[in-house]
């Protein structure tokens, strides 16, 4: 009797050693599993993708629209133009293409931003440099924008209403133009009109890897890595998982700002037709980007934040806040830009 007493309570405690090992195990490796990366633990306790072989089969799939004809079309573009610029590229009577064609993004109303880009970083370019904005259409800017043009000769405007959710259509009427305009150019430069241009060195830096890469397969600026797509239905950038089923991007370069050698946007403007759009216009050319197997190249010289005073430095600067800030800062910072 007693001899079984002690046998039973030696099993008794040894039950409960193992359950507490169990419990400390288990403690453990949810510990590690919220500390360590979140997608690895998955993976090995769950055979569903990780993010990345989600996002690398959705890519091989868009793909897929590759030597398909006119009937794959899943974005098309029925825009006409309104305006023109001339004499930017020879097939609007200029004598040669630029080597870089310059295009301003800019919303239709912001004259003032157009007007200060032309007296600050974007006058007397040098003659290898041509410089176009593109704008949307709003009706009420219609006299001014005629005005605009006739006077520069610089504007390339479609019929298409120019609000944020059209950034994209804008983007592809800027590649259709260029790639169609100036096939002998051999980069093409895309930025936003709130932006500060440092052109001498934009043009070392091309000149270097044109050297490098005879002046193919580039696709640069700063590079937005593992962002995600916004799935509340209040953000601005809300995207719904029927538009974008993956839980991250590709990675991109920021619109802002972006150098894309020739081939790469002539490749890319023979692609649109065939990849879904989504309204963000820099996730959508990532997107593009990936599917045609352009890798992106990050030059942190592209800088997302305002920093006039280091524009010596830089290839771009982002955030000015309007058209006499630009105009009062470049008269700080433009002696630091080294012809
Ligand atoms: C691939 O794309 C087609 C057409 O866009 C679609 O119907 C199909 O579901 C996609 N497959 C996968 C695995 O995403
Ligand atoms: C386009 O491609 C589809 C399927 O790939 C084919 O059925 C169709 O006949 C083609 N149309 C033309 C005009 O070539
Ligand atoms: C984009 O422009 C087109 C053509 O003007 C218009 O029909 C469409 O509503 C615009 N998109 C948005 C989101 O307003």
């Amino acid at each position: 009797m007693r001899y079984s007493t002690v046998c039973a309570c030696k099993w008794l405690i040894k039950f409960i050693a193992a359950i507490i090992v169990i419990v400390i195990t288990f403690c453990i490796g949810l510990h590690s599993e919220t500390s360590t990366d979140h997608n690895a633990t998955l993976v090995a306790t769950t055979p569903t993708l990780t993010p990345e072989e989600e996002l690398q089969i959705y890519i091989k799939n868009l793909s897929s629209w590759q030597g398909q004809n006119d009937s794959a079309t899943v974005n098309s573009h029925p825009y006409q133009y309104l305006i023109v610029p001339t004499k930017i590229c020879k097939l609007n009577g200029a004598v040669s293409d630029p080597f870089l064609l310059i295009v301003v993004k800019s919303y239709v109303s912001n004259i003032g931003h157009r007007e200060a880009i032309r007296a600050t970083w974007g006058k007397d370019l040098p003659p290898s440099v041509r410089l176009v904005f593109i704008l949307g259409y709003l009706d009420f800017m219609k006299s001014y924008i005629a005005i605009e043009s006739r006077r520069y000769k610089d504007i390339i405007q479609e019929d298409f209403f120019d609000v944020y959710r059209n950034n994209t259509v804008k983007t592809i009427m800027g590649f259709n133009w260029a790639v169609t305009n100036c096939k002998e150019s051999q980069y093409t430069f895309f930025v936003d009109d709130d932006y500060i241009v440092n052109i001498p060195k934009l043009l070392t830096y091309i000149k270097s890897h044109q050297k490098k890469n005879k002046g193919v397969g580039l696709y640069a600026g700063y590079m937005w890595e593992k962002a995600y797509p916004k799935r509340s239905h209040v953000s601005k950038w809300y995207v719904p998982y029927e538009d974008y089923p993956c839980k991250f991007w590709p990675k991109y370069v920021g619109g802002g700002s972006m150098m894309i050698s020739m081939d790469v946007a002539s490749a890319m403007k023979e692609a649109f037709p065939f990849i879904k759009p989504i309204f963000i216009d820099d996730v959508y050319i990532g997107i593009v980007a990936a599917t045609l197997g352009v890798k992106v190249q990050m030059e942190g010289k592209f800088s997302p934040d305002y920093k006039p005073d280091k524009i010596g430095l830089l290839y771009s600067t982002h955030g000015v806040e309007s058209s006499s800030a630009l105009m009062h800062d470049w008269e700080m910072v433009k002696s630091k830009i080294k012809k």
